[in-house]
This record gives structure tokens, sequence and C-alpha cells, in this order.
């Protein structure tokens, strides 16, 4: 479902600042053809001191990292693979929160991108739409003593996939926004729309807002309320989720009445 038509939708720099109107993210945009992980790329540019803001953005990754440890596949000019830096100034128990911050201006964008679509949020910060995942983040914070030095917000939409376009092993459970609206989708407009909900979201989070984001977070999830399958590394177990904290973490109640706070894990809904 490619909109490429001599590369129409190609992403540039240029493109992508043309009247961005964002304070912090996208100050500048770093896009690349083809790297090995523009997270990785964010890091090391963040430790050469690079200023909070910067953007890379990548059309394809040989080595894009997701979560615990695996594999994204990341296929050209298919979807959004971007990386975002911030210097919030806030200590790292804080800094969980960003992956929050981050997955309310997913959401947002996803469904001004496309309205056709109502995505939710499976907590973590996964995107779903229906039962299927739309798109996913990984933060990766550095932090020294007390203070966060950099986060970089690893973000990858699934934007013109077919299913076809995707491993075997993940066409059961990945999607993208063109297989659910049924027309290719403009990278461009997905990417601007991204920068600025996470651009309006982040000023919040760096003037000390939290019930809000949790709030929004509450809304869109499509995981509480829900009976799920906890995975910690440690064990499994059934459960109800409850509620997100003030923390980001996820409260959830076992069948014997035992509540429980999930920092991190792996939860999918029965
Ligand atoms: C997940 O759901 O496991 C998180 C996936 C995050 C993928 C993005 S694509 C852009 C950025 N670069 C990476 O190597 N990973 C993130």
């Amino acid at each position: 479902m490619s909109v490429e038509s001599g590369c129409g939708d190609c992403l540039s720099a240029e493109v992508l600042s043309d009247q961005l109107g964002t304070r912090v993210v996208g100050r500048r945009i770093l896009v690349y053809p083809e790297v090995a992980s523009t997270s990785t790329m964010a890091v090391e540019l963040a430790e050469q001191g690079e200023p909070e803001g910067t953007v890379v953005v990548a059309e394809t990754q040989t080595a894009g990292r997701g979560r615990m440890g695996r594999h994204w596949d990341s296929g050209p000019h298919l979807g959004l693979w971007t990386s975002i830096l911030l210097r919030p100034r806030v200590g790292p128990s804080e800094a969980s929160l960003l992956s929050q911050v981050a997955a309310v201006s997913l959401a947002e964008a996803i469904a001004e991108a496309e309205p056709a679509v109502a995505p939710q949020i499976k907590w973590p910060n996964d995107l779903l739409l229906g039962e299927r995942k739309v798109a996913g983040i990984l933060v990766e914070v550095k932090a020294e003593g007390d203070q966060v030095n950099y986060a970089v917000v690893g973000i990858g939409i699934n934007c013109n996939h077919t299913l076809a376009d995707f491993p075997a092993a993940l066409q059961p459970s990945a999607t993208s926004l063109a297989l659910v609206a049924g027309k290719p989708v403009s990278r461009l407009q997905v990417a601007q729309s991204l920068y600025r909900h996470l651009d309006a979201w982040y000023l919040r989070f760096a003037k000390g807002w939290r019930e809000p984001i949790v709030t929004r977070l509450s809304a869109l999830s499509g995981t509480l309320g829900r009976w799920v399958r906890v995975e910690t590394g440690r064990e499994q177990y059934e459960a109800f989720a409850e509620a997100i904290n003030q923390d980001g973490s996820l409260r959830v109640s076992l069948p014997g009445g035992e509540i429980r706070d999930l920092m991190s894990g792996e939860v999918s809904i029965r």
C-alpha cells in the first residue's frame, strides 16, 4: 500500500520542519535513508552533548530495537521509525512517566492522522487498533545521581504495511494504519502530528503536570477494567487491571483479592 510514486511520501528534514510549530520536539531534525537504529543514533548524539528536542528519523532500520531486547521490524518507507532526544529536569523515578507521555501523544496523533481508527493503549505503552499492535515505544533513560541526563523516546508506527509486509510470526498480531483505514496514509502527517502532540504533553510534563497525564492515559487505555495475563520475567498470573497509579504503574487485583502494583512487565488481554 505504498503512496510513494517517485517517492512522493519520502521524509526529509525540510518537509518535516515545515510549519511544525513545536517548541522543543523537532528543534533539529535528522533524516537518514538507513541506520542501525534511530534510538542508538540518538543515544550517541546525547552522549556527544546534543541539546534536547533533536529528532532522528530513518526510512529503514537494520537493527531496530523493541522492548525486552526484542527486534523491531522496520521495513523501508513502510512506517515511521523515529527517536526523540529529551533532557527533562527530573529524577530517574519520574522519568518512567515519559513512556506514558509518549503513549498518550502517540494515541492522539494516530487518532488525528486517521480519524477512522480508534487507538487504545495496552499498558505500558503498546498502541493497539482492535486487538492488533500498530505502534510501540521504547524509552531509554540515562541518569547521573538523582538527575536525568537524557531520555531517548523511540517510536515505531506501522503506517503503510500490507499484512504480507510483516514477518510471518507477526502477521496474526500486527497491523498498520493503512490496513485499518483501507487506504494509504501520509507518513509526513503522522510524523508531524506525533511531534506536535509529544511537544504539548512534554511541556506539560516539564511543568510538573502528573495527574492529567495519568487521567488521559487511563481514558485511552484498552487494559483497564479487563482480565489480563501478567508476565514479569519471574512469574505469570492472571489478574484484573484496576487502575493506573500516579507513577504510571498498573494496579491489578488477583483472584484471591491481593493487590499488586506493576512497574514493568508484559500484560496480555485475555
Ligand atoms: C516495542 O514495542 O517493543 C517498542 C518498539 C520501538 C521501536 C522504535 S522504531 C524507532 C526507534 N528505534 C529503535 O531501534 N526502536 C525504536
